[in-house]
C-alpha cells in the first residue's frame, strides 16, 4: 500500500479519547485534570502505558514532559507531534488530549502497516500547558525550548500555594531526561479550534498561520476592612470596588480598542469574603490578548493606567506581577502551505486561521519549523465541559496529521 493511502482508525482514536476522559471525569462530560494533580498523574500513566504498548522509547524529562520516540531508518532529529493532557478545572475532553492521542494513533497506523519512516517520529505530552494551576501556561514546552529555566519553572507556586517541584516529585514525574535535549526537525500539533470560526463557516480544517500574543497579570489590592452598614461611602478603601471596576474596565478597554483585542478577568478572590464586611484584599487576574504586539502593549499600558487611577481614587495599595507574557507567533510559511495542501488533497475544506488560544506549538516554533492543524469546535465552546468536536472532524484532522507527519518524516 502506498503511504499516501494510509488512514487512521477513527474508532480506535475515539476509544482512547474516551478512556483518557474517564480520568478526572466531571459532570456534563468534561474533565478536571489540573496540572500535576493525582488526576494528571493517572492520565500520564495511561498515556505512557499506551506509548510503551506501541513500542515507543519513552523518556520523561526534568519538568515532566513525556516524549515517546519511534526510530527511523536514519537517526537524527525526530519529526515531533503532541500537545498536552492537563486541563482547566472545567475542561472538555478534546483540548490537548486530541493532539497527543492522534499522535499515538498515527504511530499505531505505521506499526500496523509495517512502515519505518526515514526520520524518527516522536509524540510528546508537555507539562502544564493550561497554566490554570501554575503560571505561565505552556510551561513544559517553554522549558523544553529553552525559553524558561527548569529551576524557575520548578520554583513556581500555584494557586494552592504549593510548587511545581513538590507536585512533580509527589506524582513521580520529575524524570531523569535532561530538559532542553531539544533537537526537533519539525513540530506539528493537531488541536481543536476552541473558537467559532470553522464551525460557523462549515470548514473542516484550519491551517493555523499564527497564534495571538498573551499577557497575564495578577493584581493584589490592599484596602481596609470595615463594617458594611456603618462605614459611609466616602470613607471606604474598598478593595472589592477596585476589583469590580477593573472587571468592567477590561470589557470597556476591549470594546474601545476593537479589532482583535480581548480582555478577561477570570479569577477574582475577595477577603475576607463576607456579606457584611468591606473587602480589605482583592486578588484578581487580567488576561489580555491581541494578534498584534504593539496593540497588546497598548492594552497593557491602558490597563496599568486605569488600575493606578482607580487605586489612587480609592486610596488603596496595588501591586502586580506578570504571570505569563508571550508575543504573537507566526508559523513557518512552508509548513502552513503543507498543511493546506495535504488537507485539500484529502478532500477537506481548509482555511487559514489565527489561534486565539495559546499552544505548545507556539513555543516549539522558536525551535523548528512548526505547524498546527485545527478542527472545528461545535458552537465555538471550549474550556467548558460541553466542548465537542464531531467524530468525522476528529478523523479528518487526524488524517491530515498522519499525512503531514509522513511527508515530513519521509515514508
Ligand atoms: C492556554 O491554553 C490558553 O490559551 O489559555
Ligand atoms: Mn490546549
Ligand atoms: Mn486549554
Amino acid at each position: 500500500m502506498n503511504a499516501t493511502d494510509l488512514r487512521i482508525d477513527p474508532a480506535r482514536l475515539a476509544r482512547r479519547l474516551e478512556a483518557l476522559a474517564e480520568i478526572g471525569a466531571i459532570e456534563g462530560g468534561g474533565v478536571c485534570r489540573l496540572a500535576l494533580t493525582d488526576e494528571d498523574k493517572a492520565g500520564r500513566d495511561r498515556v505512557l502505558g499506551w506509548m510503551k504498548e506501541l513500542g515507543l522509547a519513552v523518556t520523561i524529562d526534568g519538568i515532566g514532559n513525556g516524549v515517546g520516540v519511534r526510530a527511523g531508518r536514519e537517526g537524527g532529529a525526530p519529526v515531533m507531534t503532541g500537545s498536552h493532557i492537563d486541563t482547566v478545572r472545567t475542561g472538555g475532553r478534546y483540548d490537548g488530549n486530541l493532539g497527543v492521542l492522534a499522535g499515538l494513533e498515527v504511530i499505531q497506523v505505521l506499526n500496523d502497516a509495517g512502515i519505518t519512516t526515514r526520520r524518527p517520529l516522536a509524540v510528546a505530552f508537555f507539562t502544564n500547558e493550561e497554566g490554570a494551576r501554575f503560571a505561565p501556561d505552556m510551561m513544559g514546552s517553554l522549558v523544553y525550548a529553552g525559553g524558561l529555566s527548569r529551576e524557575d519553572a520548578l520554583a513556581t507556586r500555584g494557586i494552592d500555594g504549593t510548587t511545581v517541584a513538590e507536585n512533580l516529585d509527589r506524582i513521580g514525574y520529575a524524570g531523569p531526561a535532561p530538559c532542553g535535549d531539544n533537537r526537533v526537525h519539525a513540530f506539528v500539533e493537531l488541536h481543536i479550534e476552541q473558537g467559532p470560526v470553522l464551525d460557523i463557516e462549515g470548514v473542516t480544517i484550519g491551517a493555523v498561520d499564527s497564534v495571538q500574543g498573551i499577557s497575564w497579570r495578577e493584581y493584589t489590592v490592599n484596602g481596609v476592612s470595615n463594617h458594611a452598614g456603618t462605614t459611609p461611602m466616602r470613607l471606604r478603601h474598598d478593595a472589592g470596588y477596585v476589583a469590580g471596576a477593573v472587571v468592567a474596565h477590561a470589557r470597556e478597554l476591549a470594546r474601545e480598542m476593537g479589532g482583535d483585542q480581548v480582555a478577561t478577568v477570570g479569577s477574582l478572590r475577595l477577603s475576607p469574603d463576607l456579606v457584611n464586611v468591606i473587602a480589605h484584599t482583592a486578588v484578581f487576574t487580567v488576561d489580555l490578548r491581541n494578534t498584534d504586539e504593539a496593540m497588546l502593549q497598548q492594552a497593557e499600558g491602558r490597563m496599568e493606567t486605569k488600575v493606578a487611577a482607580l487605586a489612587a481614587a480609592e486610596e488603596v495599595e496595588v501591586s502586580s506581577r506578570s504571570l505569563a507574557r508571550f508575543p504573537p507567533v507566526a508559523f513557518d510559511a512552508d509548513m502552513v502551505r503543507r498543511v493546506e495542501r495535504i488537507a485539500g488533497s484529502l478532500g477537506h475544506s481548509v482555511r487559514r486561521i489565527t489561534s486565539g488560544a495559546g499552544h505548545d506549538a507556539g513555543i516549539m516554533a522558536a525551535l523548528c519549523p512548526t505547524a498546527m492543524i485545527f478542527v472545528p469546535s461545535v458552537g465555538g465552546i471550549s474550556h467548558n465541559v460541553a466542548e465537542y468536536t464531531k467524530p468525522e472532524d476528529l478523523e479528518a484532522g487526524a488524517n491530515v496529521l498522519l499525512q503531514t507527519l509522513l511527508e515530513l518524516a519521509g515514508a
